[in-house]
């Protein structure tokens, strides 16, 4: 009697603990997203680039370090002695995203990634979707074929703020004049046409394939870069008009709000439903 109450312990301890690893590793998953493979060899330095804006106190070492298959290109944007800046600092981090599109224009990498200067951790990089907040987690699992076939994404899946009823009917940064004078009028050159509502998820984190740049002539972006050097809106006003206009720049509806869940899915593998 004993032996058996002994072998059924061992079978239900034994039960118990594969049940706790399934769950850890369940965690696990809920929290990391899978790595993405796009295929290089150790070493090797793919068709990619991050455009980052940074200030000269700024440590942006981790992204050579830890997203070395990329190509870099760093601004900074109030000293104009270092290798790569801006004319001056301006639109937050939205005259570097258009300077290195507008002199590498002709010779563009497939896929260009638009990010913010800190790595992680919830102070500064609480509106990256990834566990700790963390950049380098969110660009190794980014889908890049997803996003040549999207053209552009938001790295945001999460709709506050930016996409909630209240923060685009209407959007407070991008009035109908504010869009006139940055997109120009549109075909028939009244107001009638600017769209009542504007709105993505926050914070200027995204990528964009060569293909849907291109889709607009090198003069777009010129007149964009003109009208933030122009702007009479302080630095953070003209960056946060910017924020929310780069999906309608690329070719997105003016409300670009795809839903969390398929997002998290197609961006970055993350498909378990689990928010
Ligand atoms: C990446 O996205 C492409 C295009 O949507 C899809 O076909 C592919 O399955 C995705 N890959 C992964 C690893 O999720
Ligand atoms: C301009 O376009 C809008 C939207 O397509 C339309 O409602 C409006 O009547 C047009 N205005 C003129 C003057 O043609």
């Amino acid at each position: 009697m004993a032996n058996k109450y002994k072998g059924f312990l061992i079978v239900s301890t034994i039960c118990l603990l594969l049940l706790g690893y399934y769950q850890f590793t369940e965690y696990r998953a809920w929290w990391s997203f899978p790595l993405y493979d796009d295929g290089l060899r150790d070493g090797e330095v793919g068709d990619k680039v991050i455009i980052m804006a940074k200030l000269a106190v700024e440590d942006t070492s981790w992204v050579a370090e830890h997203l070395s298959d990329w190509q870099h290109a760093i601004y900074t944007v109030n000293d104009p002695f270092s290798r790569l800046h801006t004319s001056t600092n301006k639109g937050h981090e939205s005259l570097a995203y258009l300077t290195y599109i507008i002199s590498h224009y002709h010779s563009l990498p497939s896929t260009l990634l638009f990010l913010h200067a800190h790595r992680s951790g919830r102070r500064r990089g609480w509106h990256t979707d990834a566990w700790d907040w963390d950049n380098v987690r969110s660009v190794k699992s980014l889908n890049l074929s997803y996003v040549q076939k999207e053209g552009y994404v938001n790295l945001r899946c999460n709709w506050k703020p930016g996409c909630r009823p209240q923060d685009y009917t209407p959007n407070g940064h991008v009035s109908k004049q504010i869009w006139l004078e940055v997109l120009g009028p549109g075909s028939n050159g009244t107001e009638d046409e600017v769209p009542e509502m504007v709105g993505q998820p926050c914070c200027a984190q995204f990528a964009v394939s060569k293909m849907q740049v291109k889709q607009r002539p090198l003069e777009d972006y010129i007149s964009y870069r003109q009208w933030v050097l122009d702007t009479e809106l302080e630095d953070e006003k003209s960056g946060r008009v910017m924020e929310f206009l780069w999906h309608v720049i690329f070719g997105k509806g003016a409300v670009f709000c795809p839903e969390p869940s398929a997002c998290y899915c197609n961006l970055y593998g993350r498909c378990d439903g689990v928010l």
